[in-house]
């Protein structure tokens, strides 16, 4: 668990953070989002104490990070950013076992771990012995969340970690995380500037404005009342479509299946079956269950009903 306790953080006199009050749960997936400069990343670094409060108390696991030796705190978090940050002369392998080799492992088990973190990650074995310059944008990306979990931290800090590379990977890394997140339970503290990407992945949406928490909440409560700021932050159509993907076909049946109708499976998203009547202008779709069995139909008019 991560708490900020009335946080402020001054530059030079000037406020990045004021009166911050936020708490993340264990096994959270909290997302910050906000507008460039609004502080996200300076409420990320106070996590593992690369910015220290000028007021208030962060506490890490129960304990206040003012209390904790530094570079200790640090080897405890994963920290990934945008740039990765691998180091260029050595090899991925090396760069994995970093925060590992710090603490001392043996070296089977560091090994052993080397190649646990690269099949988590997928990537092959082949990769252990390539340096930073020979691995694509999001091949690097990988690694350096790979190196973020080599020593099993409970704590997961990214700091936009997706934010350089092209849409298609960032999906299928978003894809991982997810799953990662899934799997091992840790806490995430993620930072970015994609509202599809913070609608997908957080169970906690925090919104950041000049330095104040301006909303936290779920992400399909955010999606349904997100107030003036956060609508114009992550648009009306994301926000619309975000509410259609939450829901599925099968809870909107109504009446008799018509055979003339197009079919969509009950387990399809509301957004499934408003693009199926815009593609084909009709209005009404044939809903079929799992083994393709008529269940009835679903009405654009169903699908108004929805709005808030
Ligand atoms: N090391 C620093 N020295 C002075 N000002 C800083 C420093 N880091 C950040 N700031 C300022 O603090 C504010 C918040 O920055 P930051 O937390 O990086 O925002 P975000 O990550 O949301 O873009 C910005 O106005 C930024 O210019
Ligand atoms: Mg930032």
């Amino acid at each position: 668990m991560i708490v900020f306790e009335d946080v402020t953080v001054r530059y030079r006199g000037v406020p990045a953070l004021e009166g911050v009050n936020l708490t993340i749960q264990e096994g959270a997936l909290g997302v910050l989002v906000g507008p460039s400069g609004s502080g996200k990343s300076t409420l990320i670094r106070l996590v593992n104490r690369l910015v220290e409060p000028d007021r208030g108390r962060v506490l890490v696991r129960g304990i206040d990070v003012m209390a904790l030796d530094p570079p200790e705190l640090r080897r405890s978090i994963g920290y990934v950013i945008q740039s990765v940050g691998l180091f260029p002369h050595r090899t991925v392998a090396r760069n994995i076992a970093t925060v590992p080799r710090l603490l001392g492992w043996p070296r089977a088990r560091i090994d052993a771990q080397v190649d646990a973190m690269l099949e988590l990650v997928r990537l092959d074995g082949s990769f252990r012995h390539r340096y930073p310059d020979e691995l694509s944008g999001g091949q690097a990306q990988r690694v350096g969340l790979a190196r973020a979990l080599a020593a099993e931290p409970d704590i997961l800090l990214m700091d936009e970690p997706f934010g350089a590379v092209d849409p298609i990977t960032r999906r299928e890394l978003q894809g991982e995380l997810t799953r990662i997140h899934r799997e091992t339970g840790k806490t995430i503290l993620l930072v970015t500037h994609d509202p599809r990407e913070a609608l997908d992945l957080a169970t906690l949406i925090v919104v950041l404005r000049a330095g104040h928490i301006v909303a936290a909440s779920r992400p399909e409560i955010l999606a349904h009342e997100p107030g003036a700021f956060a609508r114009d932050l992550f648009g009306a159509d994301t926000l619309i479509l975000d509410r259609l993907r939450r829901r599925h076909v099968g809870a909107f049946v109504s009446g008799e299946a018509q055979d003339e109708d197009p079919s969509i499976s009950a387990e399809a998203p509301l957004s499934e079956a408003l693009l199926c009547m815009m593609e084909t202008g009709r209005e009404r779709l044939r809903v079929v269950d799992a083994e393709g069995r008529a269940m009835g139909s679903i009405t654009f008019h169903a699908i108004l009903e929805t709005a808030p």
